[in-house]
């Protein structure tokens, strides 16, 4: 090899290595604690506060899905994962979202608990005794009353999965929330809640029509008595049984 090739290989090879790790998380044990503190306050209300999950994953897993590197890490931290319940950081600076993916990415190294349960038997009551497919979809088949579970293992923990399954109110996706918006002047409405920050709500009703709302305008938001459309299969189905079915909705995951 010429002088001059060598050169340039090395020049692409630093490039290269240069956009995998053009983040540089800081690693001190004052940055790990933290890190720590900083997931408490603003990741632990869905990850659990080991970062064992809950409405979110678990994140102790040696490869995340959508942050194979650092760079993509930091991303999902700041700008959160588009259309999930995943939100941005919001207040955090720069710095903060750094030691809060150190502390991310030391979990990865605690070892993971497998999710108990036969899937393939979880499957067959999928279809079979749960009869799930009437209301959800998994890669394009089934029905569209409850929310599509393709990539559900990727979305929630398995403790979460169970709690949906055997206590549905206490476990409503973003998107089937159902409330009635009693306005201070004019006609209440009735639907779910498509999007809310501090100072506005909107909600879609029954028909598909889209209301938004100052919250300033509003009297009082009330939760309607009305049960989930999600049966809860508590005594429907054995312990044994939920175990493979939360195995088998656990094994769904984006395929890559
Ligand atoms: C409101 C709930 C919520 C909060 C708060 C939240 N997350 Fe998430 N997070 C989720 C959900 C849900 C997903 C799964 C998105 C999907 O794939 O459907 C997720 C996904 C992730 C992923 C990707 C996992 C993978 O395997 O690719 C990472 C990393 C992550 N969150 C880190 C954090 C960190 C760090 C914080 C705090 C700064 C945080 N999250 C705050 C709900 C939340
Ligand atoms: C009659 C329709 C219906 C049937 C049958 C049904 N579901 Fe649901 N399911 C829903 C609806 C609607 C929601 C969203 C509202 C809620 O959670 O209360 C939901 C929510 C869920 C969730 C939570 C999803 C999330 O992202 O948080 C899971 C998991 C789930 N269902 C799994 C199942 C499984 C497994 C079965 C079969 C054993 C089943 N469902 C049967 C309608 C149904």
């Amino acid at each position: 090899m010429t002088r001059a090739l060598l050169f340039s290989w090395f020049a692409i090879a630093a490039i290269a290595a240069d956009t995998e790790t053009r983040v540089k998380l800081p690693n001190s044990r004052a940055d790990l604690v933290r890190g720590e503190k900083l997931f408490q306050v603003h990741c632990a209300r869905c990850h659990g506060p080991k970062g064992e999950g809950s409405r979110g994953p678990t994140l102790i897993r040696a490869r995340l899905l959508h942050a194979p590197n650092d760079a993509a890490l930091l991303a999902v931290i700041d700008e959160g994962i588009r259309g999930t319940e995943m939100p941005g950081a919001g207040a955090m600076s720069r710095h903060e979202m750094l030691q809060t993916a150190a502390f991310v990415r030391s979990l990865g190294k605690v070892p993971q608990q497998p999710v108990p349960g036969d899937a393939a038997r979880g499957a067959e009551i999928y279809r079979s005794k749960g009869n799930c497919g009437a209301c959800h979809s998994i890669s394009g088949e089934g029905g569209v009353a409850g929310p599509d579970l393709t990539q559900i293992g990727e979305a929630r923990s398995a403790a979460y999965l169970r709690e949906s399954l055997v206590d549905p109110q206490a476990a409503v996706p973003e998107g089937y929330v159902r409330l009635t918006v009693v306005p201070k002047a004019g006609l209440s409405v009735t639907g779910v809640r498509v999007n809310e920050d501090s100072f506005s709500i909107q909600v879609r009703d029954d028909s598909g029509r889209s209301y938004s709302f100052w919250k300033s305008d509003i009297a009082r938001v009330d939760k309607p008595k009305e049960k989930s459309p999600m049966p809860s299969f508590r005594g429907q189905l054995s312990d044994p049984e939920l175990t493979d079915l939360v195995a088998y909705l656990a094994s769904l995951k984006e395929r890559k």
